[in-house]
């Protein structure tokens, strides 16, 4: 069983639709029951679980309910928001530290303390601008370093404890989805689309006995 966050919508959804067509079983969460709902109804084999990942015991709820323990988890749930720093809104803020650092750091508590003896894939999703900075989306960044620093310190912490759990970092460019809502003015029409980018990403995702693609990087034309 996978599990995919972020599946209400854009890449997360695609890779739902995506793995579910290919005959697995799958559960998806976010927040919102009816977009969740609407991804579930298109596939036999999805189920459908509510969560607000930056709310610790709705992430805990959420894996009480899973059927059976997942082989790999894709966490792909996050926001943007831009602007100069000036002009950014401390509520919108703090919104984009929840819904990308708390969301990252609370969801990967809960899985490596339930799972780690078990030698699951944890994908996190991030960002090209988790790797470099770009004006006007400095707060964007600054959530997506501190999940890239998360992500690549609790890998040192696995392999101390020779975990057989396995991190792997996903850094996309730009892709044409919901996450643009809030900026109505940016062209994405040169972007990925969300399909495209699940397709590269599942193909990317393969490993041998003695080694697996640890971290990958999704760039856009
Ligand atoms: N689109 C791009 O150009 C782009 C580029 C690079 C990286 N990314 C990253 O790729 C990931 C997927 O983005 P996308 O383009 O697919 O965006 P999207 O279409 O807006 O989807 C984001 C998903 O995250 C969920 N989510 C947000 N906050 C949440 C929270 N607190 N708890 C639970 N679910 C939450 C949303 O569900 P609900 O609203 O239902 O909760 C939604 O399903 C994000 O991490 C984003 O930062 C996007």
């Amino acid at each position: 069983m996978i599990l995919i966050t972020g599946a209400s919508s854009g890449l997360g959804a695609a890779l739902a639709n995506q793995y579910s067509k290919a005959g697995k079983d799958v559960a998806i969460t976010g927040r919102n029951q009816r977009r969740l709902e609407a991804v579930a109804a298109d596939n036999r084999n999805i189920q459908p679980i509510p969560a607000d990942l930056a709310n610790p015991a709705s992430i805990s709820a959420l894996f009480d309910q899973l059927k059976t323990p997942p082989s790999t988890i894709i966490h792909s749930a996050g926001s943007g928001y831009f602007g100069k720093i000036q002009d950014q809104k401390p509520e919108e803020i703090i919104n984009l530290f929840n819904n990308n650092i708390l969301s990252a750091t609370l969801l990967l508590k809960e899985v490596v303390t339930r799972y780690r003896d078990q030698p699951i894939n944890v994908v996190i999703v991030m960002s090209t601008a988790a790797l470099s900075p770009k004006s006007g989306e400095s707060t964007y960044c600054a959530a997506k370093w501190a999940v890239r620093a998360l992500v690549e310190s609790v890998r040192q912490e696995l392999k101390a404890e020779k975990s057989p759990m396995r991190l792997i970092a996903v850094y996309p460019g730009g892709m044409a989805t919901n996450f643009w809502n809030i900026e109505k003015d940016r062209d994405t029409s040169t972007f990925m689309s969300a399909d495209e980018a699940a397709s590269m990403l599942i193909q990317a995702l393969t490993s041998a006995q003695h080694g697996y693609i640890s971290d990958i990087t999704i760039s856009r034309r």
